[in-house]
């Protein structure tokens, strides 16, 4: 990554559950930066630990040990007007619009419960303002009126970023915000986030478990497994040169990109191992056709290559 003003940075971070028959690893030291200005993707199967980093990174839950610094300051330790300042300038949006908007609540309701709480706008501005966010994500005024039940899927994502944008944040933590809706409906809210992103100069940690999605839409991406970064690059480079025979196994799974082929035929996709018992050594190596003698030994550690970083004993 370019140096630039690190808007957040994740040191060494690790969220380890404790459940009934032992330890959940699913965050499991991971280090990532975000600038201002920039979209970093974060790419991986479902339970290799988006959505628990997601959460740590906006402060929904602790880690069990390392740091998220916010403008170079640990955001576990913030307290009052500073605390309200990371929770204002970093927002996050789910997958699920329809279970993160509260159904008794009107549309206005909900826009103005953060201008509310963070007292940005005087009481009568409210309604121009919310009026303003509802046209700045594709939707009418007259709709601050309405409930959610009485909007589509795209529509109440639409919603929910508007939610998000009340508040004039800085960072948007995007977790897997197109995969509940229709695909028509998905290139029509990427291309919303893109010019909002380009008009209000945000930076994002967009998750998907569809490097498609991230193709067009990111500057850096992280491929994750097991709670692990195995692969990271900027955008260009890790779709025309993937490294990590994991990352060339989810191009394989897009039919539309070209891809370069494996040497040594195709990957096996079944069989996600948990992340409550992860494989000794290299994690990918049950499922890697390029195993060899040390992968199933020596776990390998996370190491530049050219203009990407990779963990794997190929390189
Ligand atoms: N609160 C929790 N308690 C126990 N296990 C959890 C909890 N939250 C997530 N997990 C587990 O952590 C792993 C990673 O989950 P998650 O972060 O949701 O992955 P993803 O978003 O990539 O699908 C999964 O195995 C999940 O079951
Ligand atoms: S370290 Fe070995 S098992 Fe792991 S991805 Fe590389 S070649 Fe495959
Ligand atoms: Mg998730």
């Amino acid at each position: 990554m370019s140096e630039g003003v690190k808007l957040i940075e994740v040191i060494d971070l690790k969220k380890h559950f404790k459940i009934h028959d032992g330890i959940l690893k699913a965050v499991d030291g991971v280090n990532l930066h975000v600038q201002r200005g920039e979209t970093v993707a974060l790419v991986g199967e479902s339970g290799c630990g988006k959505s628990t980093l997601a959460r740590l990174v906006v402060r929904l839950i602790e880690p069990t040990s390392g740091s998220v610094l916010f403008k170079g300051k640990e955001i576990f330790s913030l307290k009052g007007e500073e605390l309200g300042r990371f929770r204002r300038s970093v927002q996050i949006i789910f997958q699920d619009p329809f279970a993160s908007l509260n159904p008794r609540l009107s549309i206005l309701g909900t826009l103005s419960e953060p201008l509310r709480i963070h007292r940005l706008v005087e009481k009568k501005e409210i309604k121009d303002r919310v009026a303003e966010l509802l046209r700045s994500v594709g939707l009418s005024p007259d709709d601050m009126h309405k409930y959610p039940h009485e909007f589509s899927g795209g529509q109440r994502q639409r919603i929910c970023i508007a939610r998000a944008l009340s508040v004039n944040p800085e960072l948007i933590v995007a977790d897997e915000p197109l995969s509940s809706l229709d695909v028509s409906v998905q290139a029509q809210i990427l291309n919303l986030l893109h010019e909002l992103r380009t008009e209000q100069n945000l930076s994002f940690l967009f998750i998907s478990h569809d490097l498609r999605v991230v193709h067009y839409f990111s500057d850096y991406v992280m491929v994750m497994y097991l709670g692990r970064i195995v692969e990271e690059a900027p955008a260009e480079v890790l779709f025309s040169k993937p490294l990590h025979p994991y990352t060339v196994m989810l191009l394989e799974a897009i039919p539309s990109i070209t891809k370069p082929k494996t040497k040594k035929g195709p990957l096996i996709i079944d069989d996600i191992p948990s992340p409550l018992n992860i494989p000794s050594g290299c994690p990918f190596h049950p499922r890697c056709p390029e195993r060899f003698e040390p992968c199933d030994r020596i776990t390998p550690e996370l190491k530049p290559k050219e203009d990407s970083r990779v963990a794997c004993h190929l390189y």
